[in-house]
């Protein structure tokens, strides 16, 4: 089996590189490594590396030759980016996952799965989110990943292309970059305890996350890859299923860390969903799949990666 993986340089793909390539897959990445890394991909034995841009139509044409399957992680993550380069996120979040489509038709790839986002279900009361839940994004990073889901669909309809769409929910795990304001809460504040740096919390700490673990995450991505094609063409929640407000977060974190978090507070971030919580019963139908790891050992698992220098800083910007 052939894979083409967008953004397999980062953090989320270059864990599903491993995999895939220890699975006996051969892979290839096109990735632009703005913020991910060479070396992340160099960690997997035979992975073959694209240095390009997921838009540009003749690298991703070049990385999806001979495929049967595309992942496309491939995508600027952050909320926060989204919302001070709203354009810059549509674009290559969109135009990249367009591009992907329009790849793997020319190349007769067999399948795309789409890396999804639970933030599309946005602020709506109902908990925990399941798929059959209208969705209402709040950023335009979400509504990124709304449209990418709806480009996938079209597709599929219209070109019978076979689409998986996994909706992820906080992953987190060794060499998630943290040196970026636009990275993820646990890479940051967990970094911080560990350099003993300040760190800010934005909001009064209630907000819930559902955070899981990046190798379940790449496990449910595998799962989908081979599962039945009509029963992955509907959106599939990857959740582990717990909901953990972020000042439980914070305390879990000191006592891996073992000191205190030199913790500033700043309001509430514009565009950020309040609650987040998994139904992760379809994935457990669909693809028989169970999250295995729990905050607490993802926690030690990603501190020990760190200290050892196994993290990706990303830019600075
Ligand atoms: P990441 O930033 O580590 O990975 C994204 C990768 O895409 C990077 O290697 C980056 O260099 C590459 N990239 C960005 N723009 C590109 C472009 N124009 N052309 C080619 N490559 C480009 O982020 P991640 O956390 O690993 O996220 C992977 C995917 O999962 C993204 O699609 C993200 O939206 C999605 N996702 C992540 C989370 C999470 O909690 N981390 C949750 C839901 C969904
Ligand atoms: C994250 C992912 C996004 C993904 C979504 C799925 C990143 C950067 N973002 O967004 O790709 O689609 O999950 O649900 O990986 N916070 C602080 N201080 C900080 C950083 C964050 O208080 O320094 C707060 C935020 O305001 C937010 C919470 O922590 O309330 C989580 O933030 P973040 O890790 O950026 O995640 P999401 O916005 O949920």
């Amino acid at each position: 089996m052939r894979a083409c993986v967008t953004g397999g340089a980062g953090f989320i793909g270059s864990h599903l590189v491993e995999r895939l390539a220890g699975d006996g897959w051969s892979v290839c990445v096109l990735d632009d490594l703005s913020s991910g890394r060479a070396e992340n991909v160099a960690a997997a034995p035979g992975a073959e590396l694209i240095v390009g841009d997921v838009r540009d139509p003749a690298a991703i044409r070049s990385a999806a030759k001979g495929a049967d399957v595309v992942f496309h992680l491939a995508a600027l993550a952050s909320v926060q980016r989204s919302l001070e380069h709203p354009h810059e996120v549509i674009d290559v979040n969109m135009g990249g996952t367009l591009a992907v489509l329009e790849a793997a038709r020319a190349q007769g790839v067999r399948r795309v799965v789409l890396a999804s986002s639970s933030s599309i279900y946005g602020d709506t009361p109902t908990l925990p989110k399941c798929e059959r839940m209208p969705i209402a994004p709040r950023s335009p990073y979400a509504a990124s990943k709304a449209g990418a889901e709806a480009l996938m669909h079209a597709y599929r309809r219209t070109f019978g292309l076979e689409t998986a769409i996994l909706r992820f929910f906080n992953v987190y795990g060794p060499r998630q970059p943290h040196g970026s304001r636009y990275a993820g809460a646990i890479p940051i504040f967990l970094s911080a305890c560990l350099d003993d740096r300040p760190c800010t919390l934005y909001g009064d700490g209630e907000q819930t996350r559902d955070f899981t673990y990046v190798e379940d995450v790449v496990d449910a991505v595998v799962r989908a890859a081979s599962a039945e094609g009509t029963a992955v063409a509907e959106p599939i929640n990857i959740g582990a299923g717990q909901r953990h407000p972020l000042r439980e977060l914070l305390a879990l974190i000191e006592r891996v860390g073992g000191r205190p978090l030199r913790l500033t507070r700043a309001p509430a971030r514009a565009g950020d969903v309040r609650d987040s919580e998994a139904d992760a019963g379809r994935a457990r139908s669909v693809l028989g799949w169970q999250p295995t790891i729990g905050l607490e050992r993802g926690l030690e698992r990603t501190a020990a990666a760190l200290r050892c220098g196994d993290q990706a800083v990303g830019p600075s910007s």
